[in-house]
């Protein structure tokens, strides 16, 4: 009965406060077309986090106090979650949070007992929890296990390790997984500081999006406080037989005994791309800057974790070429943990300016060559998702009402957001513009905020200091409209111009593959060659490039993607079985889904890819696993 009461209450509220609901998510799902754009927008209310049931409109969590123990054997963390919070609007007595399959077995305050109600379950958002609080009261306590399929926790038997001989786990919280490992208002609106205990095997080490101590004793026992206000998708933790080895002053790598020398020595520009990127865009805010790296099945290529960036290893190729991950993990450091995007509709004021970033640091570090090389072959990338997706999935700000934000992924914020931040920086000036971006990171530190706080801070700062090179409607026609607009930026590169003369010159077959002069080609151009041949090629040819550059056996994992993803295409066998290890070795989403999408496009195909996922999914992240197992059925 009591269960029932606090439930209404906890729907009424929820609407009053415009929370999702599961009856929305229904209506929203109207096909893309029945309404224009410019209307379909207008209905979407700006700030509001259609990903969120928490109200931190009236009731807003500011501290966190963490109390939790990984038990690998059950695959569970349980413990206690602490919140700390103020009340905003007065008279507002439930405080509601975000949960993901959690079990809740109680919540007090003060040692006394709190009701509290679980909502209905949502598919993409979870359950809310209801807590009622009574007069006074400003922190609560949810006592809590999280469920061994945690969305956004994956556990590593020691066989899934370098090393092979410990268990590992790793969190994963952005977007709005971090509900499933911890009850909180999981809403990148919502900022915390925290304070973490974690309980380990003894024999294990835990790190965490926090300060980090690289001689803490291994006594099983862990404690972080993370002083800075961050929203709850950077809160993360891992837990392995962890190496510490520093880089620089304030940078250093987390790893795995049998990789720390090579990842130390992969990323040893880090502290340099540090030091430039104060000098450009205005003083780092979090102390020291780390890398973790993961096991292979990590998602993402890095999540940039606050003064910790989880890397994947498969980023290590031993010449340095695949290192603009870190750069652009390194740059979110102000383009998203210290101006946060305020609801996921919002991604691109992370990922655009972040990638924007990404290509000034390595220009700063590796020279304009590989600046122009690399921005090609991002615009590369965001042209061949302006033809796939529909005219809505490519707006900057995009309508995410209704959807799961796991399946949106796209280049769109990141790479047509980077066009549209170097136009307006063609247009002003670098210096000008470098000045702007120093006050926007400045003015907004700490801060989460919308797209139309960008627009109108952007009309303000930038737009009437230079009436004549900047125009409101143009920028809006960026953010609003699908598209990229006429006339922008697109990048060039001279060294792609011999790549291509190159390329015409073997498919006219007027030139031997093995006489292609390659002997200084750098990863960027081999990704440049192999990306524009055509679709289909003859057995013949691919023999040809194969024996000529040893494509099947490259160690660099970006240019074994690009050749597998021909030889699916044009079934060339040689590649199979190196296909199926890559498969099943590598669970980073971005380099796995393409070959799985190819290979389910034929019934040939689709038995293989059956094949390397039923071998790979045990090892696979739960991300990993949603994005791919839909399409090879
Ligand atoms: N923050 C993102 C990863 C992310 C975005 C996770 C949205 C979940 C939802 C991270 O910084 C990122 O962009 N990673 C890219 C790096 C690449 C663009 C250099 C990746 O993992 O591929
Ligand atoms: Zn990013």
């Amino acid at each position: 009965m009591k269960f029932i009461h606090l439930k209404a209450i906890a729907m009424s509220v929820g609407l009053l406060v415009g929370c999702s609901q599961p009856e929305q998510v229904v209506t929203q799902s109207e096909p893309a077309e029945a309404q224009p754009i410019a209307e379909q927008q207008s209905k979407i209310e700006v700030g509001r986090d259609y990903h969120s049931f928490a109200n931190p409109e009236q009731i807003k969590v500011s501290h966190l106090e963490l109390d939790i123990t990984a038990d690998f054997a059950a695959r569970i963390l349980s413990g206690k979650a602490k919140l700390h919070f103020k009340r905003i609007s007065e008279g507002s007595d439930t405080l509601i949070l975000d949960s993901r399959e959690l079990t809740i077995s109680k919540v007090t305050s003060n040692g006394a007992d709190l009701e509290f109600a679980l909502g209905e379950t949502d598919p993409a958002l979870g359950t809310s929890i209801s807590i009622k609080l009574p007069a006074g009261v400003n922190t609560v306590t949810v006592s809590y296990q999280t469920s061994p399929n945690a969305s956004g926790v994956q556990w590593l038997t020691p066989e899934q390790t370098a090393g092979k001989q410990h268990p590992f786990l790793f969190t994963q919280a952005q977007a709005i997984h971090a509900r499933s490992f911890i009850p909180l208002q999981d809403s990148p609106q919502v900022r915390m500081t925290y304070d973490a205990i974690i309980r380990t095997p003894q024999e294990l080490v835990a790190v965490m999006s926090a300060s980090n101590d690289p001689d803490a004793e291994r006594d099983g026992v862990y404690e972080f406080s993370m002083p800075q206000p961050i929203p709850s998708y950077l809160i993360a933790l891992a837990i392995g037989d962890l190496e510490f080895k520093a880089m620089g002053k304030r940078t250093g790598v987390y790893a795995e005994s049998s990789i720390l020398e090579a990842a130390a020595a992969e990323f040893a520009d880090t502290e340099s791309m540090l030091i430039e990127t104060e000098k450009r865009f205005g003083p780092y805010s979090w102390d020291r800057y780390d890398l973790l790296i993961l096991p292979p099945s990590f998602p993402f290529g890095g999540m940039e974790n606050p003064r910790l960036s989880f890397i994947t290893p498969t980023v290590i190729a031993g010449d340095k070429s695949l290192v603009a991950l870190i750069a652009h993990e390194l740059a979110h450091s102000w383009s998203g943990n210290t101006v946060t995007n305020a609801t996921w509709r919002d991604l691109w004021l992370n990922e655009g300016f972040t990638t924007y970033l990404t290509y000034r640091i390595m220009e700063i570090i590796y020279g304009t060559d590989r600046f122009n090389m690399e921005a090609v072959l991002g615009y590369q990338d965001l042209q061949a998702d302006i033809t796939a997706l529909k005219p809505d999935d490519q707006i900057m700000a995009i309508d995410l009402r209704g959807r799961d934000p796991d399946d949106v992924f796209s280049n769109i914020p990141y790479e047509k957001g980077a066009l549209f931040l170097r136009e307006i920086e063609q247009k002003v000036g670098r210096q000008n513009f470098d000045q702007f971006l120093v006050r926007y990171f400045e003015d907004f530190a700490f801060e989460s905020i919308t797209t139309d706080q960008f627009v109108a801070y952007i009309q303000t700062n930038l737009i009437e200091k230079h009436p004549t090179q900047l125009n409101l409607n143009r920028i809006k026609q960026w953010i609003f409209e699908p598209g990229i607009p006429e006339d922008a930026p697109i990048p060039e590169s001279n060294a792609f111009v011999l790549v291509d003369e190159a390329r015409q010159d073997w498919l006219s077959g007027n030139l031997a593959a093995k006489d292609i002069r390659t002997q200084n080609w750098t990863v960027h151009e081999w990704l440049y060659f192999l990306n524009n041949l055509p679709e289909l090629l003859g057995e013949d040819q691919l023999v040809e490039l194969d024996s000529a550059f040893s494509l099947t056996q490259s160690s660099n994992n970006e240019i074994a993607h690009s050749w597998l993803l021909i030889s699916i295409k044009n079934w060339y066998e040689p590649a199979f079985d190196r296909l199926h290890n890559y498969l099943v070795s590598i669970g980073r989403n971005k380099l796995v889904k393409p070959l799985y999408r190819a290979l389910a496009d034929t019934e040939e195909g689709k038995v293989m890819a059956r094949k390397a996922f039923e071998q790979a999914k045990s090892g696979y992240h739960p991300l990993t696993v949603k994005a791919n197992e839909g399409f090879i059925q």
